[in-house]
């Protein structure tokens, strides 16, 4: 299964990625979790240690890997490049493991063929093409905030995508939007997740404005997140109702979405 985490800045994708990465775990699957955001905040939410951090930089800044790859600069504009680069080595060779999850920092993803055509994203495509297409594992994308980096191409590799919204007006007018691109690439598998619930009011203001998505789940609004986060370890370790929640969202998804 590979599995997008959309939504507005700040509503809470990390935290959902970081908490269905364990919880896939603890079901007995292998787990990639891919950092999508230029500034990377996955493996501290996935409570990876320090030192591992370090180990990261993230594929789209690796100019010497893009050069060797492509046989151009990253920075360049037109020119001759390989536009279809090897890319297979890199999950393994780049990623760090830590409690049975693997991740991977891309500093971006290229999920279409709207971006410029340059090395960067020739080679970020081509890893995400591969990525989706060609690990067994189940994949999870923490995607940055916004929607403009949905295009077209690969989208179709994608087996299911959430878009986490916190109860207000602009999180679901964001789900909105990347809900209509998101048909517009012919993704079919959309669902809703909600995000800092704290009233049954929350849960019905999201679940009377999702824009016709099913909503397969809502995470409490829950102090453990913070705590987590100050503590550097995983939420899904010390706030168990999150992680039941996050077990229901994937058998939810497991039942709906047919396997790839
Ligand atoms: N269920 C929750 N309960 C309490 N606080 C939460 C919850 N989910 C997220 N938060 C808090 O909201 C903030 C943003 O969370 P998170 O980083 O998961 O969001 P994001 O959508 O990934 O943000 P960004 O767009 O910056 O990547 C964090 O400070 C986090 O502690
Ligand atoms: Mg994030």
């Amino acid at each position: 299964m590979k599995i997008a985490i959309t939504g507005k800045g700040g509503v809470g994708k990390t935290t959902l990625t970081s908490l269905l990465a364990y919880a896939y775990l603890d079901m007995g699957f292998k787990v990639l979790a891919i950092d999508a955001d230029p500034a990377p905040c996955l493996g501290a939410a996935l409570g990876f240690p320090s030192e591992k951090l370090a180990q990261l930089t993230p594929i789209a800044r690796m100019d010497e890997l893009i050069f060797e790859r492509t046989g151009a600069q990253p920075g360049t504009v037109g020119g001759f490049f390989k536009l279809n680069p090897r890319v297979d080595d890199i999950p393994d060779r780049f990623s760090v493991e830590h409690a049975g999850i693997r991740l991977l920092e891309m500093g971006a993803v290229e999920l279409g063929g709207s971006g410029c055509i340059c090395p960067e994203s020739a080679t970020l495509r081509a890893l995400t093409t591969h990525i989706l297409l060609q690990r067994d594992e189940v994949v999870l994308l923490d995607m940055y905030a916004g929607v403009e980096h949905l295009g077209r191409a690969t989208a179709d590799a994608v087996d299911a995508m959430l878009i986490v919204v916190e109860p207000t007006a602009r999180s679901l007018s964001t789900a909105e939007q990347i809900k209509s691109l998101a048909e517009d690439i012919k993704l079919s598998h959309l669902y809703i997740v909600g995000s800092k619930v704290q009233s049954e009011e929350d849960r019905a203001f999201i679940t009377e404005h999702a824009p016709g998505l099913p909503v397969i789940g809502h995470l409490t609004d829950d102090e453990r997140v913070r705590q987590a986060d100050r503590e550097g370890v995983a939420v899904y370790s010390i706030a168990p109702e999150l992680a039941q929640i996050a077990k229901s969202i994937i058998e939810t998804i497991e039942n709906e979405v047919p396997a790839p």
